[in-house]
């Protein structure tokens, strides 16, 4: 992709390249990045909704904040209907999985708050119905702005179309728990272009999401990544040299993983607030490797910027493939260029004999990683499983340099907060 003239300033790069030859280093089931088995007994934190992205309130430059002691979660949520005649099989059985997997055409964004970091209660609705112009509410950041409790939540809005929005309300605390107030006016920021990152009319299957501000620790200026995939018509997209990257005799032959297109995006603020944005060229792109890279996130840490993406399976091209999980990448400045961790990317992976045990993780400044449940099989053969649709338990890593390892596990959704802020 060419750099195209930005009116913010110079764009200062070239996205790095996740290669294929990059991915077919990644190995399932190496302990120091699996993530241990998930017990099929899990608890659930509701019986009437199912969870699953979650969202910790956090500052602009990272950290997991508490307000008067109280943690606040942000989660995309969906009823369960265990009554509903639509989701009964024809025995006249609840059909969970069914229900389960059409959540994310009815995702709504709900908060929980907790004293503990886990033994999350619910909240409610962050936007009442008809707040959000789309009918799906989809991932994004909430962002603690100040002392008086004031609220940025940045996120998708989607169906018709996926735009990155934004919506500013308040965290109102009392001893007995957390209500958040006003968000009532959602303020469109922008939406994939077609020159930088592909649009629904290139390609039906295009992804735009999943908003992430941050101030850039270095330069101190507002910026945003996102979930794209790289402009161009499906099917337009060159699987070259430099895609391939160097590989053993015998693996130059790519197939038709040109249709595999992701890319982590990157806007820059042009005003303090955020309200007003210019998109960049991808900080990162996969084509030929694979076609999702969602809910994008930073960790900055030893003056490095450890970029991290869920991505699936089912989503890797031809001839590459890795589990579901989290993937990372680290650079000395903000626009790379990036060097995938471990030589392969794979920070944290679902074990292969549990594949789809949990997803969506978000890794934070302190080292824990948290993610939701999936399904979990109940039976050795893996026909019979559980869904979850509720917190898996929260993973510890560790992250030096070029590498990672799994170093610790807790409780069930524990997110603990980094720094507590005492509202005026
Ligand atoms: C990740 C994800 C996000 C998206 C949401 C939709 O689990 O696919 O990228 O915003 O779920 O439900």
């Amino acid at each position: 992709m060419k750099n195209t003239p930005s009116k913010f300033g110079k764009t200062p790069h070239q996205p790095s390249l996740w290669t294929r030859a990059d991915a077919l280093k990644v190995h399932a089931d190496d302990p120091t990045t699996t993530q241990p088995l998930v017990s099929a007994n899990f608890p659930v934190l509701s019986d009437e909704v199912f969870i699953w992205d979650t969202m910790p309130l956090r500052d602009i430059d990272g950290n997991i904040t508490s307000v008067d002691g109280w943690s606040v979660i942000f989660i995309l949520t969906a009823d369960r209907h265990p009554n509903d005649p639509q989701y009964l099989d024809q025995n006249g059985n609840y059909d969970v999985i069914r229900d389960w997997n059409d959540r994310h055409g009815r995702a709504k964004m709900y908060y929980w708050f907790s004293r503990t970091g886990k033994d999350w209660k619910l909240g409610g609705r962050v936007m009442a119905e008809g707040v959000s112009p789309t009918v799906r509410e989809w991932a994004g950041t909430p962002i603690l702005l100040n002392e008086q409790g004031e609220v940025d939540l940045y996120y998708t809005a989607v169906t018709p179309g996926a735009t990155i929005v934004k919506v500013r309300g308040r965290v109102v605390t009392t001893e007995h728990g957390v209500s958040l107030v006003g968000f009532e006016k959602v303020k469109p920021l922008f939406e994939a272009d077609g020159k930088m990152y592909q649009t629904e009319a290139q390609n039906a299957f295009w992804g735009f999401r999943d908003p992430w501000p941050f101030r850039d620790p270095k330069d101190g200026k507002l910026y945003m990544l996102f979930e794209g995939n790289v402009a161009g018509e499906r099917g337009s997209h060159k699987v070259g040299n430099a895609e391939i990257g160097d590989v053993p005799p015998g693996y130059e032959e790519v197939g038709n993983s040109r249709f595999q297109t992701a890319c982590v995006g990157i806007a820059v603020a042009r005003d303090e607030d955020g309200d007003d944005w210019e998109m960049l060229p991808p900080l990162l792109t996969a084509v030929g490797v694979n076609d999702q890279t969602e809910r994008p996130h930073f960790v900055f840490q030893d003056g490095k910027y450890y970029l991290f993406t869920i991505s699936h399976t089912f989503t890797y091209a031809d001839g590459v493939t890795g589990p579901d999980g989290v993937y990372g990448f680290v650079a000395d400045s903000l626009f790379g260029p990036y060097v995938p961790l471990n030589g392969s990317g794979l920070v944290l992976g679902n074990p292969s004999s549990q594949p789809f045990q949990t997803y969506s993780h978000c890794v934070m400044p302190n080292g824990l990683v948290t993610s939701f449940i999936d399904s979990v099989p109940t039976d050795d053969t893996g026909t019979q499983i559980r869904i979850g649709g509720t917190e898996a338990p929260t993973v510890g890593i560790k992250i030096k340099g070029q590498q990672t390892f799994v170093v610790a596990e807790y409780d069930y959704g524990y997110i603990p907060p980094m720094l507590d802020v005492t509202l005026k």
